[in-house]
């Protein structure tokens, strides 16, 4: 027991499960270029991972949001793809255009990769975690997160974005074997920096399995569920009570073998999946959080306060954290957030 005893933070307790107490809220890409003093601060930065490894502007960006709308969860500044950079694959962000690697071509490729713990160039993220956790109100939690294995692999192997995902799929066909040794190399690293980051100061993690929906059906249990569950172990065995959160977006009936078979604390459901199967499946087993479209926040207005009210109707009497299908869009009106989170905190349950 520590010396203080403070109050537990509203989303912390709701991802352990708890119904009292008003809904938590943050949001998927609550910091980024809808904001125009991240606008501001981005452009002191040469490059968007310079970005990231610059505490002092990464710890602004992460603070923004916050200071703003008075949100329950700050997310530190960073992106998935700082792994394959730490691991030594070159990454680079093109405007317009998002992520750039050099494609992973051979499975001989990965004995270039290097080893993550003997690779500081991850520093700067919990330098600024243990920074931020300095400066946040004391009911705000702070929110470590990564990449899964399988959407990493996904950037690693495609290049960059992808359509069809036909490189990474060619690869899960026709020599899984050699994806497999790419997932063991991405469990160890990501369970390394999820668990650095608890130790930095990071009370809430999320794992973003953006491209779940990619993953060939027989596959899902191979290249999503085990990989996360290993994932949960690693970071339990030294963090057992920081709450764990699986995006599998688009893992539409899946989504309850994430629930039940990963050891993860919550699931963090998108927009196309159905609010009752959510509350009767997915509910008894975890703490949801989700789902408003983001487009429906784009809108604002009655639109958007409908699909607010219908979300927390069905969701907000048992565990459940409001947030977003996926990451706020560009185009979104930042007043539009502001109103978002006024309608959730006038509900009551
Ligand atoms: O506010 C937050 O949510 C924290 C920061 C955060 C970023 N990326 C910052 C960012 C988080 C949690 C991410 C996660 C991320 N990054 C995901 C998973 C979530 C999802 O959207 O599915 C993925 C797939 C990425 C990879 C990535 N990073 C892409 C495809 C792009 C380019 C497209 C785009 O949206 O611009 C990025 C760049 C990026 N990451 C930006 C931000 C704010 C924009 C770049 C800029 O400001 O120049």
């Amino acid at each position: 027991m520590g010396e203080t005893i403070s109050k537990a933070k509203p989303l912390v307790t709701a991802l352990r499960g708890e119904t009292d107490g008003p809904v938590p809220i943050w949001l998927m890409r609550q910091a980024g270029r809808y904001l125009p003093e991240y606008r501001e601060i981005r452009a002191k930065a040469r490059s968007f991972l310079d970005f990231c490894y610059t505490p002092r502007l990464s710890v602004e960006a992460t603070l923004q949001p916050v200071r703003r709308f008075g949100l329950d969860g700050a997310i530190i500044f960073s992106d998935i793809l700082v792994i394959p950079d730490a691991l030594g694959q070159a990454v680079t962000f093109v405007e317009e255009r998002g992520p750039v690697l050099e494609a992973l071509d051979d499975p001989g490729d990965l004995e270039g990769l290097g080893h993550p713990r003997r690779n500081d160039r991850l520093s700067p993220v919990y330098e600024a975690i243990a920074r931020v956790s300095g400066h946040l109100p004391e009911n705000v939690a702070l929110i470590g997160f990564a990449g899964a294995p399988w959407t990493i692999a996904s950037y690693m192997i495609e290049g960059g974005g992808s359509r069809d995902f036909s490189r990474i799929k060619s690869w899960a066909y026709g020599r899984p074997e050699a994806l497999d040794a790419l997932m063991e190399v991405l469990v160890e690293a990501i369970g390394g920096h999820l668990a650095a980051q608890a130790e930095a100061g990071a009370e809430v993690l999320q794992v973003f399995d953006s491209w779940a929906g990619a993953i060939p059906g027989d596959g899902f249990e191979r290249w999503c569920i085990e990989p996360l569950a290993r994932i949960a172990r690693h970071v339990k065995s030294s963090f057992p009570d920081v709450p764990l959160i699986a995006f599998p977006r688009g893992a539409g009936l899946q989504y309850e073998r994430v629930a039940r078979g990963t050891g993860f604390d919550a699931v963090s459901i998108d927009s196309s999946v159905p609010l009752g199967f959510a509350r009767e499946v997915l509910q008894n087993h975890v703490a949801v959080q989700g789902n408003l479209d983001p487009a429906a926040l784009l809108v604002g207005g009655p639109a958007m306060r409908e699909a607010v009210g219908r979300i927390l109707g069905e969701l907000g009497h048992g565990p459940f954290v409001f947030n977003l299908g996926h990451g706020v869009l560009r185009e979104t009106p930042p007043e539009h957030v502001a109103e978002l989170v006024a309608e959730v905190r006038g509900w009551g349950r």
